[in-house]
């Protein structure tokens, strides 16, 4: 049994990785402050021994025992990080800085929720590993985008220099149960809006695309990452390279939620990339991964979520 600590914990992907881990029969340590996260996420866990639950801002230091640490504290969608961009940069960077120093006095090999943002608005399609990336540093989105490049840039100086064992995924769009309803990302806002009868918002022309991976599948992504032979440390792109324009995942959507609600287009929003798409062959060749749920079977499991909760 591993004691494992997982920030931002109580937030979409964390409660899926903390129950994930709790099942594979680990003692979890859940730290998260709430800020986009909630007890609800993780109600279902509390109950184990095996689970334990600190209200935690990660830009503070934290002194805790553990094996390893996934590192997921940061708001994750446009909106949240938009609402209080200093406090974003400061959980990406102060928060890398903080859960380093930690794993650095406990040798915990330590993983990093880093993300596709990194590559920007990418002129390489689909974005390898390799590709640099093009990011505006001077947008409003650049407090998660390069707080999120800076936090990979001191995992890698923490390697380097003090000899980490680090794992930087770079996650591309997730969804599943979970999501916040109203957190402005594209697959749960076209489900709520679905289900409650609204206009489904197209921005631009819908044509643009994107790629969507199912959480379970990155789930399993992390998990393999994690127990990897210690020299791989990424980056590692996580996603699901199936591509669809935002006009096809809203006819899907009002398909399966018999929805006959109509499009309502609005300009796109500043540096909105056209199109993101993950090569993913790095993970199939170093963790023989690749996504396995169909964007079909997952909408399902994600519209049935909402139909519970929207009640
Ligand atoms: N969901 C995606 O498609 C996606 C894509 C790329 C990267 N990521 C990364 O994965 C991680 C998790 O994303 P998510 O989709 O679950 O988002 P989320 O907003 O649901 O979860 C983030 C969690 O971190 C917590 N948090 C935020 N600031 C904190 C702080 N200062 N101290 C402690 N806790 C804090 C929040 O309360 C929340 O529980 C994030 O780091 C995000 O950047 C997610």
């Amino acid at each position: 049994m591993k004691k494992i600590l997982v920030t931002g914990g109580a937030g979409f992907l964390g409660s899926h990785l903390c129950e994930r881990l709790l099942k594979d029969g680990n003692d979890i340590l859940c730290v998260d402050n709430f800020f986009t996260g909630s007890k609800i996420n993780i109600a279902h866990l509390m109950a184990s021994p095996y689970f334990e639950l600190m209200r935690h801002d990660v830009t503070f230091p934290l002194y805790v025992e553990v094996d390893q640490i996934y590192n997921l504290a940061c708001p994750a969608s446009p909106v949240h990080y938009q609402f209080d961009p200093v406090q974003t940069t400061k959980t990406s960077v102060h928060g890398a800085i903080n859960m380093l120093g930690l794993a650095k006095r406990l040798k915990a090999r330590i993983f990093q929720a880093s993300t596709s943002e990194v590559y920007g608005d990418p002129e390489v399609h689909p974005q390898p590993e390799d590709y640099w990336g093009r990011v505006n540093p001077v947008g409003i989105r650049s407090c998660y985008d390069e707080g999120k490049r800076c936090a990979e840039t001191l995992f890698f100086d923490y390697h380097r220099q003090h000899k980490l064992e680090i794992k930087v995924a770079r996650i591309f769009n997730t969804y599943g149960p979970r999501m916040h309803p109203n957190d402005g990302r594209v697959v749960s806002n076209f489900i709520v809006q679905a289900l409650k009868g609204e206009e489904l918002t197209i921005f631009g022309s819908g044509q643009q695309t994107r790629s969507f991976c199912y959480v379970d599948d990155l789930i399993e992504g992390f998990v393999r990452l994690m127990n990897s032979r210690a020299e791989l440390t990424g980056p590692l792109n996580l996603g699901n390279p199936g591509e669809f324009t935002m006009l096809e995942l809203a006819e899907k959507i009002m398909k399966l939620t018999n929805s006959k609600s109509k499009l309502a287009f609005k300009p796109l929003p500043q540096d909105d990339p056209k199109q993101r798409q993950p090569s993913i062959n790095l993970a199939k060749h170093e963790l023989a991964w690749e996504p396995s749920v169909s964007l079909e079977d997952g909408l399902k499991e994600t519209i049935s979520y909402f139909r519970n909760t929207l009640r």
